[in-house]
């Protein structure tokens, strides 16, 4: 008897996805690098200039004077290569609390050279948004793709807008420009993978790879959001971005302790928390994290579960048959403090159910009855990518 872990595809369909994050990626980093490196050479250079100037001359104001403009030039610098790096970082999949308004900001002041160059104006009207549980670097990605194609869109120069919303439950941002438009034949196909009008596929000198929207679909996605195309016409094209305001941290603490990544990989985790309603799984998950060498808490109840939740640290949880309610509370509880703890939904093998976190990159199925070699081998797996995500 064979049983299908479902958890496989899910995994492989992920790894295709991280790539197509990757590439994109690499496509944006290409781009930004020119403009970038002529920004840091400005900077130096003023950095520079100034202090050889203070070797010469002494005189007060002009000490206070090229000590502004190398704080303020070395603080620009420092601020360019912070978003570079939150940009660069390869973790994907990982959650931290996000401003959404200076994660944009960052976004055009990483490409301002070659906006300034292109002649093209920004103009931002973003409020404060509340804080996102998000995924930086994805989400710096979403932002640099719109804006690189709405710079593209008008190399003879133009406007970028970029206008903020908060709306019930939801944040909207909206990434308008004047170039020409979409092709109203072509509008359904821009998010498709490779479907471009750029470089050597699209026959155009501007590079492009067709990944660019397919990776902002994707990854806005993946946080519970969505992206389309508000309007386009050849007066302009609007990109509208929706993220869902979910967790949203009261405790400040909580967030900082989860923004990094040492402090809470730190903290007392005791083992795997087993919460089930069915006995026999419940002494077969349990018998094989003791074979494997985990410690495990098995609750008897979810209210219990929940008692435990708020005072431990776990590495691995599993989510037995519950009301469809304790579930999705539980989840919440999970989740909270742990945007990276593997959790394991255990469903009878042929019933349809609805999950809480399907997109949450740390949630696995596995249908029941399942044999243990299998059970081990998922913990294995999943423990190894924890880990590895840790690391
Ligand atoms: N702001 C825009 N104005 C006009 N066309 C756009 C705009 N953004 C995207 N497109 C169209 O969608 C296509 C796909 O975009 P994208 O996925 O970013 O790939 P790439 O930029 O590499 O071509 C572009 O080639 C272009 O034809
Ligand atoms: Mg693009």
């Amino acid at each position: 008897m064979g049983e299908v872990l479902l958890f496989q595809d899910v995994t492989d369909f992920r790894h295709i996805e991280a790539h197509l994050v990757e590439s994109s990626k690499m496509m944006a980093v290409g781009q930004l690098a020119a403009g970038v490196a002529h920004e840091f050479n400005n900077l130096i250079a003023g950095i520079f200039g100034y202090a050889q100037l203070l070797k010469i001359n002494r005189d007060p104001k002009m000490i206070d004077r090229a000590v502004d403009v190398i704080l303020s030039s070395s603080q620009r610098a420092r601020h360019l290569t912070g978003s570079l790096l939150t940009f660069s970082r390869r973790r994907s999949g990982r959650r931290e609390p996000v401003d959404l308004r200076s994660l944009i900001r960052d976004c055009v002041l990483l490409l301002g050279q070659q906006l300034e160059q292109d002649h093209i104006e920004i103009e931002e009207s973003i409020p404060a948004f509340p804080e996102l549980i998000a995924d930086p670097g994805q989400l710096q990605q979403v932002f640099l793709n719109l804006l690189i194609n709405a710079q593209q869109a008008q190399p003879d120069g133009g406007r970028i807008t970029i206008k903020g919303t908060i709306e019930t439950e939801r944040i909207v941002v909206r990434i308008g420009d004047k170039g020409p438009g979409i092709d109203p034949e072509q509008v359904d196909k821009v998010f498709d993978p490779f479907y471009t009008t750029k470089g050597a596929l699209g026959g155009d000198k501007v590079p492009g790879t067709g990944l660019g929207l397919t990776t902002a679909y994707n990854v806005l996605r993946n946080h519970g959001g969505s992206i389309s195309v508000a309007q386009t016409s050849p007066e302009g094209t609007e990109f509208e971005i929706i993220l869902p305001i979910r967790a949203v941290r009261a405790d400040k603490e909580s967030a900082a302790s989860d923004a990094d990544p040492g402090s809470s990989d730190e903290r007392s985790h005791r083992g795997a928390l087993v919460v089930n309603t069915d006995e026999v799984s419940r002494a077969q998950i349990a018998k094989v994290l003791q074979d494997l060498g985990h410690k495990a808490d098995v609750p008897t109840s979810p209210s219990q579960a929940k008692a435990l939740l708020q005072k431990t640290s776990y590495k691995l949880a599993f989510l037995d048959e519950l009301p469809t309610q304790d579930r999705g509370s539980l989840y919440v509880e999970m989740r909270r403090g742990s945007e990276r703890m593997p959790i394991i939904f255990i469903t009878p093998k042929n019933r349809q159910e609805d999950f809480p976190g399907l997109d949450d990159p740390w949630t696995f199925l596995l249908h029941k009855p399942f044999r243990s070699r299998d059970l081990a081998t998922l913990i294995s797996r999943v423990m190894a990518r924890s880990l590895k995500a840790a690391s």
